[in-house]
């Protein structure tokens, strides 16, 4: 018996979090804490918003008394904290916000769960980060979890940031934690300001792909259900105080993955293969743009016996039907309707 809670979970990613936990593990109570921002959306998880061991909490991680009365009221065992501005395009238009919710967000879960948990045993802080955090790489070369942090934009300065936060609790005030360190997800309920599900939705308008640069930037991509399996098996075989690299052991250059997706939406929408593929515009380069990221992951491997299971060409065929399945997700989180899911459910 366990009482979890989840941050962020009405996100991309923890939306496939909470949906693991509360059908996987019924004998657990799932708290899912969300303040419901642009990128949450409580469409995300219509299946199971009913399940007996399910609680949805509309609140901000940087709001103390309300975290710390979600510790007394639920006696929190566990946290998987994935909240937080996470597009590295608005972290460069307005870095505060991203100070606000990653840094003093995850202190401030930091301090309830030490106050909370003084004396306590079997207790977990789990941290959700990223590889950005490593900066970036040239041609060669792999992300492993001795790289040294060298973060180059704000949003990875901030989740370097409480990464550290999170590694200095554990030292000073033994704080049970454990952080994972991801490469780029893609799948259902991504929010369309990110390369692949951006590109899928302008195809499917007819409008311009924004390609940044020559699109010669490299990301590692991985199934977002495949995360959610690997920070199930963190949470229950994970030891703590270590961290652990999440990757696909799948490089793309941007241009050749835009080149794949049009193609694969082509063959899904019945137009001519090539057709999609006139829509690729080249834009203004990011600032700062990291040219590399690629992810080691043999200690998750090795250690926990986690590794992908669905492949790229799979995957990518999997998201792009389900965007096509649900156009009306996709409408709605676009013009802002989603909000009103959450004002006629919970309001
Ligand atoms: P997302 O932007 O889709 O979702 C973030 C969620 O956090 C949203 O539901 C939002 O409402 C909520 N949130 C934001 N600020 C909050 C606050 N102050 N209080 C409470 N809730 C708040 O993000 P995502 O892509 O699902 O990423 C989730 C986590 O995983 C992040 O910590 C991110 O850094 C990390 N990560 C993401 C990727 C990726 O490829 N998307 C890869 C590695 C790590
Ligand atoms: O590596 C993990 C990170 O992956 C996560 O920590 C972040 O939360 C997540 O947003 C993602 O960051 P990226 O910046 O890599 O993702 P994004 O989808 O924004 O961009 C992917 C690549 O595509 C990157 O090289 C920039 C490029 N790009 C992006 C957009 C939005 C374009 O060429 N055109 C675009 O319109």
């Amino acid at each position: 018996m366990k009482n979890v809670l989840i941050t962020g979970g009405a996100g991309f990613i923890g939306s496939h979090v909470v949906r693991r936990f509360v059908v996987s593990y019924p004998q657990y109570k799932i708290f899912n804490l969300d303040k419901l921002t642009y990128a949450g959306n409580l469409q995300n998880l219509v299946d199971i918003e009913n399940s007996e061991n399910y609680t949805f909490l509309k609140g901000d991680i940087c709001d103390a008394d309300l975290v710390s009365e979600i510790f007394d009221l639920h006696r929190i065992d566990v946290v998987i904290h994935l909240a937080a501005e996470s597009h590295v395009d608005r972290s460069i238009r307005n870095p505060n916000a991203f100070v606000e919710t990653n840094v003093l967000g995850t202190v401030n879960l930091l301090n309830t769960a030490r106050n909370a948990w003084k004396g306590s045993h079997n207790k977990l802080f789990y941290h959700i980060s990223t590889d950005e955090v490593y900066g970036s790489l040239g041609a060669e070369g792999f992300f492993t979890e001795s790289t040294p942090y060298d973060p180059k934009s704000p949003y990875s300065a901030s989740k370097a940031a409480s990464d550290h936060f999170v590694k200095a609790y554990g030292n000073t005030y033994k704080l049970p934690f454990i952080i994972s360190n991801c490469s780029n997800n893609y799948g259902p309920n991504h929010f369309p300001e990110k390369l692949i599900p951006l590109a899928i939705n302008n195809i499917r308008n007819g409008e311009p792909i924004p390609v940044y640069g020559k699109g010669e930037n490299v990301r590692d991509w991985l199934y977002v259900e495949d995360h959610a399996i690997a920070i199930d098996v963190i949470v229950h075989k994970g030891e703590i105080g270590e961290t652990y690299n999440i990757g696909g052991f799948n490089e793309w250059k941007n241009i050749d993955l835009i080149r794949l997706l049009c193609d694969i939406m082509d063959q899904e929408l019945g137009n001519s293969v090539g057709t999609s593929q006139e829509l690729i515009t080249f834009v203004k380069d990011r600032a700062g743009h990291d040219l590399r990221y690629a992810i080691d992951a043999m200690k998750i491997k090795k250690e926990l016996g986690w590794e992908p299971s669905v492949t790229f060409e799979e995957g990518l065929r999997k998201t792009v039907n389900w965007y096509l399945k649900n156009e009306e997700w996709l409408d709605n989180v676009t013009s802002g309707n989603y909000q009103k899911y959450y004002e006629q459910h919970y309001g």
